[in-house]
């Protein structure tokens, strides 16, 4: 294994068992909101406090961008970011849905070189290193192989804090549903991600995330074999926060139809 996600994977390790100690009794964690529907615990800064020690510890040098705390760059540290969601599908997480994942991936001069995904309930570990394929735990995966819409599972989210999305959302929502054997939504796009790199889901979709929940799901897809892009079919969806992806041809019947709506939106 790469160093660098050696130790990504043993700050991962740290927050998964930070979350898991704190499950065992829910009824103690406090609850603040950031925003609406959008909650943090002292459970998400516990896990992202022990994942930054981890690796400043190792790479000092190296910024980091989290989602708690922010961006913090050392001097002259740009060349490597870490981006870190400690806890995506907080939701979940405060009302006992065991779906929910430690996330972390390392950009590289614009590249994310480096992800984990840590699902601390199953004890699922996705990973990958650039270039060098994608794993559940010690097992290389793949995209699904399935080529019909007709047929596949398809993830996605809710914009469900930014409503102005609302209704392009239910457009695009209506037509995938027509089009597809079932849409699931399980409330952690980082672990959403990891299933269609490991071909639990045939493709995913979702408007308006942030880079937390992208940045090691997105080199899973990649790695495993699978197509992402933005609305546009163009790479930025770090930058815009909207997302397409899934096995090739899946993903390149996906696209049109989120397109579609995208370029034609419904202003509220
Ligand atoms: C959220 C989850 C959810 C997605 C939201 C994210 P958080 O992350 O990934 O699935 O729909 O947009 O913000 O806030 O639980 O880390
Ligand atoms: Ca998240
Ligand atoms: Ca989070």
């Amino acid at each position: 294994m790469h160093p660098m996600l050696n130790t990504a994977v043993k700050a991962a390790r740290k927050a998964g068992s930070i979350i898991n100690r704190a499950s065992l009794d829910l009824d103690l964690i406090k609850v603040t909101a950031k925003g609406r529907s959008d909650f943090v615990t002292e459970v998400d800064r516990a896990a992202e406090a022990a994942i930054i020690d981890v690796l400043k510890q190792a790479y000092p040098s190296h910024a980091i961008l989290a989602e708690e705390s922010g961006a913090s760059h050392p001097e002259g540290g740009n060349e490597y970011t870490w981006i870190i969601d400690p806890l995506d599908g907080t939701t979940n997480f405060i009302h006992g849905f065991p779906q929910y994942a430690v996330s972390i991936g390392l950009q590289h001069n614009g590249l994310i070189t480096q992800g984990v995904v840590y699902d601390p309930t199953r004890n699922e570990l996705f990973t990958a290193t650039r270039g060098r394929g994608a794993y559940l735990n010690d097992r290389r995966i793949r995209v699904s192989r399935r080529t019909k819409l007709a047929e596949s599972l398809i993830g996605t989210g809710f914009p469900f804090r930014k409503l102005e999305h609302l209704d392009d959302y239910v457009r695009m929502f209506k037509r995938i549903t027509e089009a597809t054997a079932g849409i699931r939504r399980p409330g952690a796009a980082a672990l959403d991600l990891a299933y269609v790199a490991c071909g639990r889901l045939d493709g995913f979709w979702e408007f308006g995330l942030s880079p937390w929940d992208m940045a090691a799901g997105s080199l899973l897809i990649l790695e495993s074999g699978g197509m992402i892009s933005d609305f546009d079919g163009e790479p930025n969806y770090l930058g815009s926060g909207h997302v397409v992806c899934g096995a090739p041809r899946v993903y390149e019947q996906l696209l049109p139809m989120v397109q579609e709506v995208h370029k034609h939106p419904v202003t509220r």
